[in-house]
């Protein structure tokens, strides 16, 4: 079935990620099938890390989360810089497949729902990674998807973001839905401080790509009054 009928289909039943298992699914060890599948870290994620090394201990690595993980390459990278690293999507397909090209366990790969959190998992993360979920998601529910990621942090945990963006509120027809100045918003009144942006045009299409990273900037006020 061609992607946008599988894509309709879901959104029309009110199930906007239900078509990625079926993707995954269909595309039966094939990686030339997943469209977004390059099999390589993303190299926004590569040059940050190379910035930003974590300080490590063995018996007390920062906690990274993958948010959307795809085919694990992202996730394998954070590993392989010292983060102790918990990755999820919602295709179990997609994760089955992670655990088979990478079966060193240095990653928890997981099935779950970005809407539907474990509640264990709020503010715990050091740092969430987050590349390409968010706009291959509708712009109904987008308000809680980036709720959703923003809960994943720590106090002083670091979000980067990888996404499409458009500098103007124009309806888009996805998926990808690009992300407008009002989404990037939303990661403020959630709390978190923005970084730095950078936006590049995209090599193939009109629209740019942002890579933004936030602070879940956290203050204690409270105050030692010698008493
Ligand atoms: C466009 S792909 C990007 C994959 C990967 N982050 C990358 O950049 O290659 C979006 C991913 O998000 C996953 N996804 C979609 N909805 C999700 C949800 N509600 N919870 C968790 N993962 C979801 C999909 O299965 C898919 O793997």
């Amino acid at each position: 079935m061609e992607i946008d009928n599988l894509v309709n289909q879901y959104l029309d039943k009110n199930d906007p990620s239900g078509w990625f298992e079926v993707l995954y699914t269909q595309a039966n060890h094939d990686p030339t099938q997943v469209p977004w599948a390059t099999l390589e870290p993303t190299p926004q994620l590569i040059q940050w890390l190379q910035k930003n090394k974590p300080s490590t201990s063995i018996n007390n690595k920062p906690r990274a989360v993958v948010v959307g993980c795809g085919l694990g390459d992202d996730a394998q990278a954070l590993a392989n810089s010292g983060y102790d690293v918990t990755a999820f999507d919602i295709s179990t397909t997609a994760i089955n497949w992670c655990e088979q090209r990478f079966p060193d366990f240095l990653v928890n790969y997981l099935t779950a729902d970005l809407l539907a959190l474990p509640q264990d998992w709020q503010g715990k993360f050091d740092f969430v990674w987050e590349c390409r979920t968010i706009q291959a998601l509708p712009l109904n529910i987008r308000g809680k998807v980036i709720s959703a990621i923003a809960s994943l942090l720590k106090p002083n945990g670091k979000l980067l973001l990888l996404t499409h963006f458009q500098d103007n509120e124009k309806e888009l027809s996805g998926p990808p839905w690009a992300l407008s100045p009002k989404d990037l918003e939303k990661f403020i009144q959630q709390g978190l401080r923005e970084k730095y942006r950078t936006t590049t045009p995209h090599n193939s299409k009109p629209i740019n790509i942002a890579c933004v990273e936030y602070v879940n900037y956290y203050s204690d006020n409270s105050t030692t009054t010698g008493a």
